[in-house]
């Protein structure tokens, strides 16, 4: 028989998964209006495409992957933009609303349940892979990195944006809302457990210090093309999920990352 990748899941993503199924029908009105979207913004600022480049390197034809694809819309826009590809997930609510809207839209995705950490696809099958708050956040980054570099070709590009350390640092034990107080010990940054803090319990979540993903690049064999630091426009008034947008006027809320693969 073979192995099934969902029985030996690490605690992390045992309770990644039931968090992400428990939330999926909170994200289908926005994965509704991102498949609506012809262009592609990122992130909870919605940066457009042309000012954070994070297709940058995408080709016609090429195969992608998104790792931790949830609705599906960073894949949609890659289709429609020729690339051929493929949504892991490790959250099959996630999977439905995103298996619907491809649908919808007349889009041909290939959607695999599994988790991006451990994906059950050949050395070399990818020529692009990105994540916009989906391995990005919720994997270990020593984990799904190499997994990553495994998946693409020698050249191929990864893309990813989520959490910036100086967000996390600042965000209160209790996981109220980012604040202007350094809270959490910026050299030990690896892993925050959202399971047991009174404020909107649940998940684990990932993410480095600079120096640590800098480290971990080197050691995996990817090369640096471009970090950015996305903020807000200056008439944003929001406050999106933790963060509010005076906060990320000041201080970097969202980390992106440009990498290739040593060749
Ligand atoms: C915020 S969504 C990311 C998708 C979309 N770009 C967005 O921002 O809404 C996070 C997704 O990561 C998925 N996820 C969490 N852990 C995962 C893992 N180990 N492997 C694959 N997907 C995972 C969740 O199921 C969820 O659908």
């Amino acid at each position: 028989m073979d192995h099934d990748p969902l029985a030996s899941l690490p605690d992390h993503a045992v309770e990644n998964r039931r968090y992400w199924n428990a939330d999926a029908a909170n994200w289908v009105a926005s994965g509704e209006r991102n498949w609506a979207q012809p262009d592609p913004t990122w992130g909870i600022w919605g940066v457009p495409e042309r000012a954070l480049g994070l297709l940058d390197g995408l080709e016609s034809g090429m195969r992608a992957i998104e790792l931790g694809c949830g609705t599906g819309y960073v894949s949609g826009w890659m289709a429609r933009r020729g690339a051929v590809c493929t949504g892991v997930d490790l959250s099959e609510a996630q999977l439905a609303t995103a298996s619907r809207l491809a649908g919808e839209h007349g889009v041909e995705l290939t959607l695999h349940h599994g988790s991006a950490e451990a994906t059950p696809y050949a050395d070399a099958s990818f020529d692009f892979a990105i994540s916009e708050y989906g391995a990005a956040i919720w994997c270990d980054p020593h984990v799904w990195l190499r997994e990553a570099h495994r998946l693409l070709v020698p050249g191929g590009r990864l893309a990813f944006l989520g959490h910036h350390p100086f967000a996390t640092v600042c965000t209160p034990w209790d996981g109220s809302p980012v604040g202007e107080t350094l809270v959490r010990p910026y050299f030990d940054l690896h892993r925050t457990d959202w399971r047991h803090v009174p404020v909107e319990p649940g998940g684990v979540e990932f993410t480095l210090p600079f120096e640590g993903w800098f480290a971990l690049f080197r050691e995996v064999g990817f090369e640096v093309l471009d970090v950015r630091e996305p903020r807000p426009s200056a008439d944003d008034r929001g406050q999106r999920f933790f963060v509010d947008a005076a906060w990320a006027r000041r201080w970097p809320s969202e980390l992106a990352w440009k990498v290739r693969k040593a060749g």
